[in-house]
């Protein structure tokens, strides 16, 4: 069995809010409504964030006497399509949630044996997003459960983008890309700088755990095929510091900026990280390419990525809980991205500096870079040549 996808659906990494970071399953159709209201009148919505997704918990406990998925008439009194017609007259996007397993993680109804059923529901419902997991699919191949949801979503006739949700057992990234538009390269993620969290039977991890885990598939991302590091944990209970490295290194990767957060509470500073515009332009650059870890020395790392028309983004992260100090003498460094034959030689050529997080700065690469960095927070440079 071949999967086709729709095409061209994510062609830069798709953006926008999941509610389980922060609500699990305690979700309403109040709650999706001043979401979607923030999302729009925060600025959100202006610098690229556009899908609102419901994960799991929607449902109610059994599906209705035809078989199709019920949203839980308490949480959505109003009924889920009034709700998505909602969100798409603020002129966003809307997704689901659902598993291709028996029963979701959660214990609502899976997909499996309905996978054209739901498909259909789901275009029914207009939806434009469906995120599939993998809880209680003992037994089934990964590659074929996937599959045939793809193909299901193709029979139905409405472009939904497709967020495999596998967390990496498998090795989508070999497989994913003619079935869908992202995938999970790892468990779920923890707010916190590098820990592993146990829940017993399985870990959730810090946001710099998961970039470690996946930096060598690189070349398994690009455009409308996303290595999906994880919703955001921006606003969750991180340093201001954690958060901006955070962001920054999801920028970094070209990993889907999903944020997790409750909107109704979002502090100035946790909306200024997830608005910067300069950041999201990294995130978002045409490219499309993950970028790698340059070299760490002394708890200080060094992330790169090639950016469009010759520009590099640079990051700077002080993994130790001592203030660094940052001293890169651009002469005695370049950047090789043999993947994709682009390199940065600055023997040769010399490029402007922005500093992204402080536009305030200007300089170039013919002096060192010179900067104090405090514990775990990040400094991101664009650089373009001269
Ligand atoms: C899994 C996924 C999470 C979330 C929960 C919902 O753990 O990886 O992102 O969707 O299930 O139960």
């Amino acid at each position: 069995m071949v999967a086709q996808k729709y095409k061209d659906l994510a062609p830069t990494p798709p953006m926008g809010w999941n509610s389980w970071n922060t609500f699990e399953v305690n979700i309403d159709e109040k709650l999706v409504m001043e979401t979607a209201d923030l999302m729009v009148s925060s600025g959100m919505a202006s610098v690229g964030y556009n899908y609102i997704v419901l994960d799991d918990g929607w449902m109610a406990k059994e599906r209705d006497a035809n078989g199709n998925l019920l949203p839980d008439p308490a949480k959505f009194p109003s009924g889920i399509k009034v709700l998505i017609d909602y969100v798409h007259a603020k002129g966003l996007k809307f997704g689901l949630y659902n598993c291709a397993g028996t029963k979701t993680c959660a214990g609502f109804p899976g997909t499996r044996g309905y996978e054209f059923h739901d498909a259909f529901f789901y275009a029914s419902l207009n939806i434009d997003y469906l995120k599939y997991d993998w809880c209680n699919t003992e037994g089934i191949s990964a590659k074929e459960a996937y599959t045939t949801m793809s193909n299901a979503l193709q029979k139905a006739g409405k472009p939904i983008v497709f967020s495999l949700c596998e967390w990496g057992d498998n090795q989508p990234w070999n497989w994913g890309e003619p079935i869908g538009n992202l995938w999970r390269i790892s468990g779920d993620i923890y707010p916190c700088y590098d820990c592993e969290h146990s829940h017993g039977t399985w870990s959730s991890w810090g946001f710099f755990r998961i970039a470690e885990m996946r930096k060598d598939i690189r070349q398994f991302s690009g455009p409308d095929h996303w290595n999906d590091f994880d919703m955001l944990e921006v606003g969750n209970g991180m340093t201001y510091q954690e958060d901006k490295s955070h962001f920054a290194l999801w920028c970094m990767l070209a990993s889907p900026l999903i944020a997790g957060n409750d909107f109704r509470s979002m502090s100035s500073e946790t909306l200024k990280i997830l608005t910067n515009k300069e950041l999201i332009a990294i995130n978002q650059d045409a490219l499309g390419i993950q970028g790698f870890k340059y070299s760490e020395n002394n708890e200080l790392a060094i992330w790169v990525k090639p950016l469009q028309n010759g520009d590099w983004a640079v990051s700077f992260f002080n993994k130790s809980t001592i203030e660094k100090d940052v001293n890169f003498n651009w002469k005695n460094h370049a950047f090789t991205d043999a993947l994709n034959q682009l390199s940065a030689q600055f023997k040769t050529t010399v490029y402007a500096i922005k500093d992204v997080w402080n536009t305030k700065y200007k300089s170039t690469t013919v002096k060192p870079f010179q900067s104090k960095l405090a514990s775990h927070d990040v400094i991101t440079l664009r650089l373009t040549p001269q």
